[in-house]
């Protein structure tokens, strides 16, 4: 017998959205199946490789560690949700300049992860940097250049007048 279905409502990249979920699907995939926010990506469906990274009221969660249920009421910031008015956000900029990517499957997490630390840590050093990261499996071991990119992006954003994407209410992402 199927799952009985939950009413949920969240506020997702700027738009109110309003469902239901059976109460075991994972945020990653009612984004991704049930509305076509695909640019969040499952590497590993673990918890281990970031790559389904979001803002969840600004922090960054792996979203295959997270109900959708659990996000009622929250506001979510994925992938797609980073450019505005059709400007790249500085981390997105950051990304193409320092070519932070290689394959490209675990870049969406990268940038969400780079996106929040940049808004909560904007002067992290190189070393703090590396530990963030630490959640992030990039295949392609593309490191040495996302570390770049968002020592670039950290630029960006402070020559940036632009607000911040999210302000984000605690530590560290989940
Ligand atoms: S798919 Fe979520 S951490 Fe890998
Ligand atoms: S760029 Fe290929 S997995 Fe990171």
């Amino acid at each position: 017998m199927a799952d009985e279905r939950v009413a949920l409502q969240l506020v997702i990249n700027g738009r109110l959205v309003r469902g239901d979920v059976e109460p075991r699907t994972l945020l990653a995939y009612y984004l991704r199946d049930e509305l076509g926010l695909t640019g969040t990506h499952v590497g590993c469906d673990t918890s281990q490789c970031g790559a389904c990274t979001v803002l969840l009221d600004g922090l960054a969660v792996k979203s295959c560690t997270v109900l959708a249920v659990q996000a009622d009421g929250c506001r979510v910031t994925t992938v797609e949700g980073l450019a505005s008015g059709g400007h790249l956000h500085p981390v997105q900029r950051a990304f193409q300049e320092e070519h932070g990517l290689q394959c490209g499957f675990c870049t969406p997490g990268a940038m969400m992860l780079a996106a929040w630390l940049v808004e909560q840590e904007p002067h992290a050093d190189e070393r703090a940097i590396r530990e963030a990261l630490d959640g992030l499996i990039c295949r392609c071991t593309g490191y040495e250049n996302i570390v770049r990119a968002i020592q670039r992006a950290q630029a960006l954003s402070e020559a940036s007048e632009e607000p911040g994407l999210q302000r984000a209410e605690g530590g560290r992402g989940r």
